[in-house]
């Protein structure tokens, strides 16, 4: 393998996005949680090293409720990257949210259970996370979504899974005010933060869930056929993002674990 500039940025692909660079090499990482979804492809954009890493598997192997995300944050970190951006399909839960919609959300709910969600179990550490999403990292995405009108901000409802909600769940996470609802926003957000990183994610609504109204049920196939629409218009604008963003980190994000007396020493 030809000498890899370390990668500082990482694409981390959802449901249907298992590729992303042009001239990936792969590298195995392993981590004191096992090893990641896959290996890492590392590669170039535009002349910027990049990591990227499909988050269910280079075959979708592992459904949402067993991504190993304490094991690919921490390869991602220990490779260099300091900056995440992490598409993913999501159920709408307001009618305007529609199949096709891009949503930027700037808040997340959190209603799985029994993830293993932190690496911090024993000490006082406890981040702040009263804002889940790195803003400027947020704002980049918008500023690259611009010809697709994306939806800026909103609540994210991440659920166990692996059944899709109940109309009722559904009808009460929609009246909540809520925008959209997926299965892995919930840890991957909080492990990026404990790892001082920033991160964002990018939602590609890809149905109406099933509490918007009597005709929604949610099916996987059209999950993945909407996602298939879509991901190259996605991965284009990923490129475009990556390809733009800055080094240097002026944000909250890298600070997030600042005197504190962590259990552990990060990668
Ligand atoms: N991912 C895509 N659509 C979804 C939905 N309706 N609920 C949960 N996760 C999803």
């Amino acid at each position: 393998m030809t000498e890899l500039a370390r990668p500082d940025v990482a694409v981390i692909g959802g449901s249907g996005f298992y590729t992303f660079l042009d001239d990936p090499q792969e590298v195995e990482v392993d981590t004191p949680y096992g090893k990641p979804s896959a290996p890492i492809s590392v590669g170039t954009v535009e002349g910027r090293p990049v990591a990227f890493l499909p988050r269910h598997g280079a075959h979708h192997d592992f459904p949402a409720h067993r991504v190993p995300y304490r094991a690919n944050m921490w390869a991602l970190r220990s490779l260099g990257v300091r900056q995440v951006l992490a598409p993913c399909a999501v159920g709408g839960l307001q009618v305007e949210h529609g199949p096709g919609t891009f949503v930027v959300p700037d808040q997340l709910v959190d209603r799985t259970s029994g993830r293993h969600q932190t690496y911090f179990d024993s000490g006082a550490c406890h981040v702040s996370f009263a804002d889940p999403y790195c803003s400027r990292l947020r704002h980049h995405l918008l500023d690259g979504l611009a010809e697709q009108t994306p939806v800026d901000g909103g609540a994210m409802v991440v659920i166990e899974g692996p059944r899709f909600s109940t109309r009722a769940e559904s009808k009460w996470y929609g009246a909540q005010g809520w925008a959209v609802v997926n299965m892995t926003g919930h840890p991957e957000a909080v492990l990026a933060r404990e790892l001082a990183l920033c991160y964002a994610t990018v939602a590609l609504v890809t149905d109406h869930d099933a509490g918007v109204d009597e005709a929604s049920a949610v099916s996987m196939d059209a999950v993945f056929e909407v996602f298939a629409a879509h991901t190259d218009t996605l991965k284009g604008v990923l490129a475009e993002v990556v390809a733009g963003l800055g080094t240097d980190r002026d944000c909250e994000c890298s600070h997030a674990v600042d005197g504190m007396d962590l259990p552990i020493e990060l990668p």
